[in-house]
């Protein structure tokens, strides 16, 4: 349903202002909204790329509560470093706003209101915890209590972080208030229903009809979340950091945050639009705009069935055109975690690798996690920094100037008549403007990065081809051709690259004397003049050394060893009853160990043969810290034989060895005296 639009309001979920970014953020939401933005901009569109921090909700108190300071404190604090993280990487949002700011709660307040005369919410009375001594409700995250799935006793009531189910407070056993640490009371309390349910006829036309072009993942998503049945959602809550309900009866309740947040959007866009001169109703209520929210996945039903719910009860608004979400980003085959701390901060990352924010954009980029969840590895990091940014761009680049500047002091020589190979070269790299576009549209970014590449590739076996620096002593007239080519396939390359990688693009220019130019126009590969100065070449990218990612990959595995530690730290429980059926499944044998050697950047894992009397099969084992390699060989174990293999470090492990371990984390071992034979079942 593209129909022709005037401009585009471009959106990317607020993150929230209580921790910096790392690259899940980016790779998901800020990278693919900024290459469209600039996209846009770069073919003469009129744009408006709106963000900011989401600073209120439950996630905020909680972060100040934690370090001992106010949610204001907070929020402040990570608004700036957010800010310039983004800055940093050259996201180019036209303006980076934040939800506590006044111009927010008014227009949020407003829209409460609206609805509120409209009669669109309902008014519904339940029970919630409530914490006397504090004389508060509580909101799921301030309760704790014992997980009715797995035991974990300091499970939140919204989740339980150790098994990972997802919770309601009601079922936690034992629960208690994170306030008084006081179990809490169920009291009665008054909230305002936004009635989805009301709105699914609309729903279903507006999404599974017309917008059946919607990613599959997004259109799936909404799908599902409609057939399954829409319910009323409570749009406030009782706490204390939010904007103030603003009718009556409200008072002590704020609006839920995931109501205020979305509306942040068009508050951060009535403030641009006064600061520009522009009217910012052109960017949210008129048919002739397109408005475009890009999320990650957990954000999908916000964006696609609530905000728009609010958007259309309201009115005047118009609605989203499109959600492209992506999936999650993963981090070395783990889920990453701000409270593990498994992530790549952004700020880290620039001191790390200083300059180098165009190869994370475009890693992130080409791995981005478009249809499903993606890993991001250093390792694949390198490879494409290193075959496909240095070997691929940046050398085709680097031969068309360093060439020039060899027979040309730099002047951009005249092209003669083409050849059929020239011809070809140009036939082929006009494609590539039009594939890119086409990609573009359709939000798929790794494709039209992919058909960027390939731009520099064609370039590259055009000098591999042709062999100017051969030619250079028997055919002066074909070299000139040669690299006229050549440096107008480099010129149109960096127009092209500019959505993507925005620093290199401006090197590239630069070199080239060039201004950033016209889209339009770089689809001719003639942007640059005969007889134009170009600069000496300046490296647009270098390789990255092993020792480098070693570094990283180092960083993260001790992270691994510490957040293991802690975990083991923990005294466990009694788990849950099993029956005399469960115990016999496990085959438990009587084992020696018969070599072991210290895996090598682990400081935790010893690799074992152990001779189990049946077999002599590979064990690895966390317990480096406790035995040396020495001390284990020859040892009596006990060996669970049957456990399922798995891969740790790239090694298979075929069974576990049991320890003891005391409550200090030690581990002792449990071994049979020594004339237990290999082989023997333990029961
Ligand atoms: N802060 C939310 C998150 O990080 C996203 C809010 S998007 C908005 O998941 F639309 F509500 F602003
Ligand atoms: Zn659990």
């Amino acid at each position: 349903m593209s129909q022709i639009h005037k401009r585009t309001t471009i959106t990317a979920a607020l993150p929230y202002a209580n921790g910096p970014v790392h690259i899940g953020h980016l790779a998901g939401v800020y990278v693919p909204s900024d290459i469209y933005a600039r996209y846009l901009r770069i073919k003469g569109e009129d744009v408006a790329f709106i963000c900011g921090s989401d600073e209120h909700g439950v996630a905020i108190t909680l972060r100040a509560r934690k370090e001992g300071k106010t949610p204001q404190q907070i929020v402040d604090q990570y608004h700036e470093q957010i800010k310039k993280s983004f800055e940093d990487f050259g996201i180019t949002f036209d303006i980076y706003h934040r939800t506590s700011a006044k111009i927010h709660h008014e227009t949020a307040s407003e829209i409460f209101k609206t609805l509120h005369e409209k009669r669109e919410f309902v008014e519904k009375t339940s029970k919630q915890y409530f914490d006397e001594k504090e004389r508060q409700f509580l909101a799921d995250r301030y309760i704790m209590g014992t997980c009715p799935n797995c035991s974990f006793d300091e499970a939140y009531g919204d989740q339980c972080e150790r098994c990972g189910s997802t919770l309601s407070p009601s079922e936690l056993k034992n629960p208690k208030s994170m306030l008084s640490g006081e179990p809490p009371i169920l009291k009665e309390t008054t909230h305002w229903y936004l009635p989805l349910d009301k709105y699914e006829p609309w729903l279903k036309q507006y999404i599974l009809e017309d917008h059946q072009e919607w990613k599959p993942n997004v259109y799936g998503q909404c799908k599902s979340w409609i057939d399954n049945g829409l319910q009323p959602r409570p749009i406030t809550r009782d706490l204390d950091w939010g904007i103030p309900v603003p009718v009556e009866g409200g008072e002590g309740k704020v609006l839920y945050v995931w109501f205020d947040a979305p509306i942040g959007y068009i508050s951060a866009t009535k403030e641009w639009a006064r600061k520009e001169g522009k009217n910012w109703e052109d960017y949210w209520k008129k048919d002739d705009t397109r408005l475009l929210h890009f999320v990650g996945k957990d954000n999908i039903v916000f964006h696609c069935i609530i905000f728009p719910s609010i958007l259309h009860a309201e009115g005047s608004y118009i609605v989203p055109e499109n959600v492209p979400a992506n999936e999650f980003l993963n981090l070395e085959n783990d889920k990453i975690s701000t409270s593990r701390n498994w992530a790549v901060w952004l700020h880290e990352y620039l001191e790390e690798f200083p300059e180098k924010q165009d190869v994370l954009r475009y890693v992130l980029t080409a791995n981005a996690p478009e249809t499903k969840d993606n890993d991001f590895t250093w390792k694949d990091f390198q490879t494409r920094n290193n075959s496909e940014l240095v070997a691929i761009f940046g050398n085709f680049v680097n031969r068309a100037v360093v060439l020039t500047h060899k027979y040309y002091d730099g002047k951009v020589p005249e092209s003669g008549l083409l050849n059929a190979i020239d011809e070809k070269v140009l036939v082929e790299a006009k494609a590539i403007p039009n594939k890119i576009e086409a990609a573009l549209d359709k939000f798929k970014f790794r494709e039209a990065l992919s058909q960027l590449l390939e731009l520099a590739r064609i370039g590259n076996k055009y000098l591999a081809e042709t062999e100017p620096w051969k030619l250079i002593k028997t055919d002066e007239d074909r070299v000139k051709t040669i690299m006229n080519v050549s440096l107008q396939i480099v010129a149109s390359l960096g127009v092209f690259a500019s959505p993507f990688l925005p620093n290199t693009t401006k090197k590239l220019t630069e070199m080239l004397g060039m201004e950033v130019g016209d889209w339009e126009e770089a689809k001719q590969f003639d942007l640059l003049t005969d007889n134009q100065q170009i600069e000496k070449t300046s490296l647009l990218f270098e390789k990255i050394e092993d020792e480098q990612i070693q570094k990283q990959v180092q960083k993260l595995m001790d992270t691994k060893e510490s957040n293991q530690v802690e975990e083991e730290s923990q005294i466990a429980a009694i788990k849950d009853e099993i029956n005399y059926d469960d115990f016999m499944k496990m085959d438990m044998r009587v084992g020696e160990v018969k070599s072991a050697v210290h895996v090598e950047k682990s400081n935790k894992l010893l690799k074992m043969t152990v001779d189990i009397g049946v077999d002599t099969r590979t064990i690895l084992s966390g317990i480096a810290k406790h035995f040396t390699a020495e001390e284990m060989v020859g040892k009596k174990v006990v060996v669970l034989a049957n456990l399922a293999p798995r891969k740790i470090m790239g090694v298979e492990s075929q069974g576990m060895l049991l320890f003891a371990e005391n409550a200090d984390g030690k581990l002792i071992s449990v071994s049979p005296d020594t004339s237990g034979e290999n082989g023997s079942g333990v029961s």
